[in-house]
């Protein structure tokens, strides 16, 4: 594979010389129009005359100095505007040029045929669904990633994008999907509160007739699938700390129900699945989990306190702030899942941290370890916001053992690094957009992309 660093140097000198080219044309022509049109003939200097010659450096020089009376501004402008659409195109064909240099990617281990899988994950463009792609690649799978990007972002699969072992596909999974794979992780959901509750009958259809379709394809392939449920399915829980035996206490008609119920018929129909045409069937119960590439306006405790306390902002808790949570990292949730999927286990286990704080706790913590000068406030409770929330995970101890290892204090501050780049990004993006948009060369730039005619070579 070329190197990458020399291939971009050697674009950077093409750039470079082709725009000098096209400046030493231009001067070149706007001389020889003065020679031929003036007194003297440009042939007349260049037979190795030092003094002629000289005379020539000093005539360029008061070209550019004082515009010979001959040449109108007119000319002189359109001669400048013919070499700024040169640059232009010469612009887009290194963007081209670039855009086909040979990618870079994360190292793949190699699996041979026998125990290489064909995994597809629903949602894979979504926060925990890019963690799985990338480690099920690490591993050396090959990954299809299906996703209609509500919440999801291509950023978070970029680095995969053309690989030989990964495919993105922009598809609904409420519309069924035909290809043959082992393995399907099914992830498709929105998953934060403002965005499940964004659109409640496409949360209800997406965990319905989505479900539905990912049991069929299961079905239809022999493949085992894997639904990520929820710790929601608990509702407002009476029992604590949740086991995978309790039933649940959810409100049917709140508004959380689409994202809740529409969970709860997701696991109801895994099973039937499973009895009725012998579907393999791991069902996940997710407990809150976060860090890097979660969603900006993801809209729960941990991403709204770190953007407050890296904007300075107040950080505000809903209600008193007794009620808990119990965080897990991103990493550990996408180990729990794998050796979910390679056991035979088919009831379901709850994958979550079982280390509770309260959200005033959390807070603090966050406020701590961003620094800055964020108060901490109380605010009006939010409602059927669940009181205690802690995973009992004694069977996914047992059955898979499995349970998370990363400290809060470590996925804490590895997500605050990923929010602040994230703010970074969006505050130069918001800067270069304004000062292209706002810039008189806007018109250029638009002028020169309608004169662009494609290379047909
Ligand atoms: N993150 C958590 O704390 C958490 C907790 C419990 C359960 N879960 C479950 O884990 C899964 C992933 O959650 P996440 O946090 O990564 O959420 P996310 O919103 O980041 O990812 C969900 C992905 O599904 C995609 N999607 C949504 N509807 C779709 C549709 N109809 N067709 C195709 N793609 C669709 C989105 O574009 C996105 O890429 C969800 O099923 C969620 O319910 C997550």
């Amino acid at each position: 594979m070329p190197n990458v660093p020399i291939v971009k140097k050697r674009i950077k000198f093409i750039v470079i010389s082709s725009c000098s080219l096209i400046l030493l044309v231009i001067l070149y022509r706007s001389f020889l129009k003065h020679k031929t049109n003036g007194s003297q003939s440009i042939q007349n200097f260049d037979k190795d005359d030092w003094t002629a010659n000289s005379q020539i450096g000093e005539d360029l020089v008061k070209d550019f100095t004082n515009v010979p009376q001959h040449i109108t501004n007119q000319q002189l402008l359109n001669q400048l505007e013919h070499a700024k659409v040169q640059i232009s195109i010469l612009e887009d064909r290194v963007r081209a040029l670039e855009a086909s240099t040979p990618r870079k990617y994360p190292q793949v281990k190699y699996l041979n045929y026998k125990n290489r899988k064909r995994i597809l994950i629903t949602g894979g463009a979504g926060f925990v669904g890019s963690h799985l792609v990338d480690t099920l690649m690490v591993q050396g799978h090959e990954v299809i990633v299906a996703d209609n990007f509500f919440t999801g972002r291509k950023r978070n699969v970029e680095h995969w994008l053309g690989h030989e072992n990964f495919e993105l596909i922009h598809h609904d999974i409420v519309n069924p999907l035909f290809i043959e794979v082992d393995e399907i992780y099914h992830l498709a959901s929105p998953a934060s509160p403002p965005h499940y509750m964004y659109n409640p009958v496409k949360t209800i259809k997406t965990n319905t007739m989505g479900t539905i379709n990912m049991l069929g394809l299961a079905k239809r392939v022999m493949a085992k699938v894997l639904i990520a449920s929820t710790s929601e399915v608990y509702g407002d829980p009476t029992v604590h700390p949740q086991p995978e035996t309790y039933w649940g206490h959810v409100n049917p008609i709140g508004p959380r129900a689409c994202y809740d119920e529409g969970k709860r018929v997701s696991e109801t129909l895994s099973y039937a699945y499973a009895k009725q045409e012998n579907v393999k069937v791991r069902v996940a119960r997710i407990f809150n989990t976060y860090g890097p590439r979660m969603h900006m306006n993801d809209g729960r405790v941990v991403s709204n306190f770190i953007l407050q306390a890296l904007r300075n902002e107040t950080i505000t808790v809903y209600g008193n702030g007794k009620q808990t949570r119990s965080f897990q990292y991103v990493s550990d949730l996408v180990d729990g899942l794998i050796s979910l999927m390679a056991s035979n286990y088919s009831q379901p286990v709850n994958l979550g941290n079982p280390v509770e704080h309260t959200i005033e706790e959390f807070a603090w913590i966050i406020k701590k370890l961003v620094g800055g000068k964020s108060e901490v406030k109380q605010t009006d409770a939010v409602e059927d916001d669940p009181q205690r929330r802690k995973p009992d995970i004694t069977r996914a101890k047992t059955i898979l053992n499995w349970e998370p290892k990363v400290p809060l204090q470590m996925g804490i501050s590895r997500t605050i690094s990923y929010f602040r780049r994230e703010l970074e990004r969006s505050d130069r993006f918001q800067k270069d957009s304004k000062k292209y948009f706002d810039s008189p060369d806007l018109e250029r730039s638009q002028h020169s992309r309608q004169n662009f005619v494609p290379d047909k070579t």
